[in-house]
């Protein structure tokens, strides 16, 4: 079942930066890109749970402020060589405002 939350409008996320939700899950990391597209991840490095939250967002990537290593925001997948996922939740746009599906 879903449970989307309402966690703010698009201006509320820095264009080609994110935003940090608390959930029950832990740090969730909302992102916009240059498109105004919306992604949400949890805001932890596959590789060594660095902030997501802080990494540069280019396209559908975001590459990791540790390590630098890119990460979709699509899929949660590390880039090759690269491997490892990082979870990823369901976003939803309703005009201007934004919900996330915590339910998974
Ligand atoms: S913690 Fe993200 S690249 Fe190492």
């Amino acid at each position: 079942m879903s449970n989307w939350i309402e966690v703010g409008t698009v201006q509320d996320i820095p264009k080609l930066g994110a935003r940090v939700v608390q959930a029950p899950q832990g740090d969730i990391a909302i992102f916009r890109n240059a498109q105004d597209e919306i992604f949400a991840l949890a805001d932890k490095c596959p590789h060594k749970g660095g902030p997501l939250s802080q990494g540069l967002v280019h396209g559908k990537t975001v590459t990791c402020p540790m390590h630098n290593w890119k990460i979709s925001m699509e899929n949660g997948e590390a880039v090759a060589p690269d491997h490892g996922c990082s979870r990823v939740y369901a976003v939803k746009l309703d005009g201007e405002k934004i919900f996330l599906d915590l339910a998974k």
